[in-house]
């Protein structure tokens, strides 16, 4: 901001900033005191909806550079050349709890990162986990309905969270990953990033491929007992924003190297897992991770409300050679964010400095809405027309997808070693002793805030299919603390 006098929105010097205007000394206020006015209206306004999920989080700039070849798989002009570079911007959040929430609690993590591409800007909207507690969109606000307060009580239920997780099966796989040792990440540089859903890239020669994104932390992994935790949320309820701004603030970078895991489109159909199915990874000796990139954080916001609370990320933005899978869950994320931003922050939420394309421009036929800024000029507002202007390419982002069937609402399809316990139980045994019993442990203590036994058991009876010794020792932690 510039020197000199203070002034009202409209540029006018202000006298006095101290007193409001007044009939006489003692008097009662006038309304021609228009400052006071002013400063009383646009302080209602300050808040904005916060994001229904992910309301609490802390964001970066940086740099993503190129580090191997992956031109055979896709056509992405921001993967093109070893060594080059892309700028972002990175948001990290909790999930479950409200803007002011305190981040050392026990949740995954958002991971959502912008590409400012040359061919537009690519949204990598993920968390720190492999994978998530469902596998359909259809499910996704009954399961944030438990996570969040309870219409009643105005607070998280034990019972509400683990009658849905009970009754969802498919949910074992992450709940067993969330009540592990990476459930609460010491920071958010300590912690892993993952696309989670699988996605589409494509070659210029028109191949296709499904693709897994990895970021593996440089930091190392590092976490917080529930003890921990408890303690750091209480003191410190911004322990991991602050961590994040002073390490940028010192000059340690943190940074993450970049994966991807390459299924061919044609291994899909016979993959031994549905590839397109949230709730399972692909194991490392079936497709390997791909070393090609390293993301770096290095400049730190200047406004908090700008370009963290404004900033919005959406998995359907892609550019060329990135495309979605048919994952139930991301069809529906796909229709979910830009709608939640239309609302949230606007109809025109892209213009803004930290949304727009910075390595390109934006040019739509679209017009005017809340605080349009005019930036098209006189430009025609259509298309074709004969005035020159924006014209369509004829080339799609991503490649077709064979489909065949009927219409219907169809149960995501099970290939031969589905089932909604397998990789729950092969992460459980992938534990060491100690990890398996704070495991138990961090799972029996939430549990038993849980007041019907039916509830109770149903949610152990999933952890007891994925693997015997997991419920029969969840089972009697659980007793020890219920009584
Ligand atoms: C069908 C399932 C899902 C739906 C409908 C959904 C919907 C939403 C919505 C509406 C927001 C708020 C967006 C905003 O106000 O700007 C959000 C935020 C977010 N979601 Fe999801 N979500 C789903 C699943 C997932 C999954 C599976 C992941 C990760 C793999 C994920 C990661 C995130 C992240 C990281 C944010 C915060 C983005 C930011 O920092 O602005 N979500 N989600």
């Amino acid at each position: 901001m510039t020197q000199g006098p203070l002034t009202t929105e409209a540029g006018a010097p202000v006298a006095d900033n101290q007193n409001s205007e007044t009939a006489g000394v003692g008097g009662p206020v006038l309304v021609q005191d228009q400052l006071l006015l002013e400063k009383l209206a646009h302080f209602n306004r300050e808040r904005i909806p916060e994001r229904v999920v992910h309301a609490r989080g802390a964001g970066a700039y940086g740099t993503f550079t190129v580090t191997a070849d992956v031109t055979r798989y896709t056509r992405a002009a921001f993967l093109s050349e070893v060594g080059k570079q892309t700028e972002t911007f990175l948001r990290f959040s909790t999930v479950a709890g409200n803007l002011g929430a305190a981040d050392a609690v026990r949740d995954p993590r958002g991971f959502a990162l912008k590409f400012y591409t040359e061919e537009g800007n690519y949204d990598l909207v993920g968390n720190n986990t492999p994978v998530f507690f469902i596998r359909d969109a259809i499910k996704f606000p009954d399961f944030i309905h438990t996570q969040k307060r309870d219409p009643y009580t105005g607070s998280q239920e034990a019972d509400n969270v683990f009658d849905f997780w009970g009754l969802s099966p498919e949910s074992t796989h992450q709940v067993t990953w969330l009540f592990g040792d990476r459930g609460i990440p010491a920071s958010y540089r300590h912690m892993d990033g993952f696309g989670s859903h699988t996605y589409q890239w494509n070659n210029e020669a028109g191949e296709a491929f499904w693709v897994k994104y990895h970021f593996k932390t440089d930091q190392g992994i590092k976490n917080l007992t529930a003890e921990e935790a408890e303690i750091l949320a209480g003191k410190d309820p911004d322990s991991h924003q602050r961590d994040l701004r002073e390490a940028i603030e010192r000059g340690d970078f943190p940074s993450w190297t970049v994966y991807v895991q390459v299924m061919p489109a044609a291994e899909a159909a016979t993959y031994r897992f549905n590839p397109f199915d949230l709730t399972k990874v692909w194991p490392h000796a079936d497709y390997p991770l791909i070393e090609f990139g390293k993301l770096e954080l290095n400049r730190n916001p200047e406004n908090i409300f700008a370009e963290v609370e404004q900033s919005i990320f959406s998995p359907a933005h892609f550019v060329p050679g990135i495309g979605p899978s048919p994952d139930k869950m991301l069809q529906g994320r796909l229709f979910a964010y830009g709608d939640a931003h239309r609302y949230r922050v606007g109809i025109n939420a892209d213009h803004l400095p930290v949304n727009r394309p910075h390595a390109t421009e934006a040019r739509t036929h679209s017009r005017d809405g809340y605080l349009y800024d005019g930036r098209h000029k006189g430009a025609k507002n259509y298309e074709p027309n004969s005035f020159g202007g924006p014209f369509q390419t004829d080339r799609a982002l991503w490649q077709p997808v064979t489909v065949t069937g009927v219409t219907g609402e169809t149960v995501t399809p099970v290939h031969a070693e589905d089932n909604d316990f397998v990789q729950a139980g092969n992460l459980y045994r992938l534990m060491s002793e100690d990890e398996k019993e704070r495991l138990v442990k961090n799972l029996a203590n939430a549990i038993s805030g849980v007041t019907r036994d039916d509830i109770a058991d149903r949610a152990i009876n999933n952890f007891r299919q994925a693997d015997g010794d997991f419920g029969k020792r969840l089972e009697a932690a659980v007793q020890a603390l219920r009584g």
